[in-house]
């Protein structure tokens, strides 16, 4: 974690409250300039579906950077944060009608998740550039609800059907300027990407030149991205493509990122507990991937005169049900109640993947740009939460 960012957490937490998502512009731009730097020439869309906030952005935008869009909701959001048509790409399976309407109208890309798509996305975006998204069909080393490049997940269209997509799309009016993967995320060994790459640049014999490639993102947090970017501009130039497509997520805004939360009480059963008040509805990447997250203590040495014991526990949320726990066997000085830990690489699927289960208003955001918190989003307020609600 960037120390200066770290050193300043403390009185985020105190001035906005906890839970609060806290975040720091100077990793997010250091990231930035490190896939530049390994992508070369390349073009980015950033997958907003990895942290949507509007602050971040727009401050993306402002640095050349275009978007991945998933639903008609972040389409929106891409277009509010400054982004042109050529500057988004929307993507997934099961696109609404009136998905392609807003797409063709913003003048946005389409990938089509489906070998008939091109039918239907044509009767409302007639016209428009697609890319056709394929499904390699490999095992990939990560976990099975973030695996999408394996034969049996929903997604894309499997390598001996992308002919006949391209052809469906193409007789239908579109027009297919590239291909398109995306085998997962948080992929942990960078082989899945040699072999996804090679299955791909092996279709550019039944598919012929196409002016675009785009290898999608998932790239673990711990990669050196200067080979694998070599092997994206190789399966791309098998196409004759002049244009690389990155799509990176997680890795840009990940480590950016903590939420922080205040331990409201210990307790142990057969197993010792801080139990805080952020949980599940927060942070669901323990429970939904089994993911780690480091926890650290903001407050031991804030607080006390002399060093704290270290101990050994579970960092639970405040929700009733048994896997609401963010941090299992974390080690940090003991926590007291009242004490503010960080639980980090929450830049990522954090916010974005929050819920109002248990009727839990969503906490707050804060970015820390140069010298100064800049408020992102503030605490929601029960009333808001129950505002949509008719029967009362
Ligand atoms: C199509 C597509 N592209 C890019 C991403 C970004 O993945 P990550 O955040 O792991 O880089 C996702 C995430 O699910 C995705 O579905």
């Amino acid at each position: 974690m960037n120390p200066a960012f770290k050193s300043r957490l403390l009185q985020a937490a105190n001035t906005f409250g906890t839970p609060l998502y806290a975040y720091d512009w100077q990793t997010i731009q250091q990231q930035l300039e490190r896939l530049r730097t390994a992508f070369g020439e390349a073009r980015l869309f950033y997958a907003m579906k990895a942290n949507p906030s509007l602050g971040i952005l727009k401050r993306l935008s402002a640095l050349g950077v275009g978007f991945e869009a998933v639903s008609g909701g972040e389409l929106e959001r891409a277009v509010i944060a400054g982004a042109t048509g050529n500057e988004i790409v929307l993507n997934g399976p099961g696109k609404l009608n009136a998905d392609y309407q807003r797409a063709r109208e913003i003048g946005a890309y389409l990938i089509l998740d489906n070998k008939l798509e091109g039918t239907r996305a044509a009767s409302h975006a007639f016209g428009t550039q697609v890319l056709i998204r394929v499904n390699p069909g490999l095992t990939v080393s990560t976990h099975d609800h973030l695996a999408t490049g394996n034969a049996s997940s929903k997604f894309g269209v499997a390598l001996h059907e992308v002919p006949e997509a391209v052809s469906n799309a193409e007789r239908a009016g579109l027009e297919v300027i590239g291909l398109q993967m995306h085998i997962g995320s948080s992929i942990t060994d960078p082989h899945d990407y040699t072999d996804a790459l090679e299955c791909m640049a092996a279709l550019a014999n039944q598919i012929g030149s196409r002016r675009v490639f785009d290898m999608g993102g998932g790239f673990g947090l711990d990669f050196d991205l200067a080979p694998l970017a070599e092997l994206a501009w190789d399966a791309a130039r098998a196409f004759g493509a002049s244009e690389l497509w990155v799509e990176p997520g997680r890795w840009l805004v990940a480590e950016s990122g903590v939420l922080l939360t205040t331990v409201l009480e210990r307790k142990s059963t057969a197993r010792s507990f801080a139990v805080v008040d952020a949980g599940m509805t927060e942070l669901i990447r323990p429970m939904m991937y089994g993911a780690t997250h480091p926890v650290e203590s903001l407050s031991a040495d804030a607080r006390d005169n002399a060093p704290r014991e270290t101990v050994t526990l579970d960092i639970a949320g405040p929700a009733c049900e048994s896997g609401d726990i963010l941090a299992k066997d974390a080690t940090l000085p003991d926590p007291q109640a009242g004490d503010v830990l960080a639980i980090g690489v929450a830049g990522a699927y954090g916010s974005s993947m929050s819920s109002h289960y248990l009727t839990r208003p969503r906490p707050a955001e804060v970015l820390l740009d140069g010298e100064t918190w800049v408020p992102l989003r503030r605490r929601e307020t029960l009333a808001e939460l129950l505002l949509a609600e008719t029967d009362l």
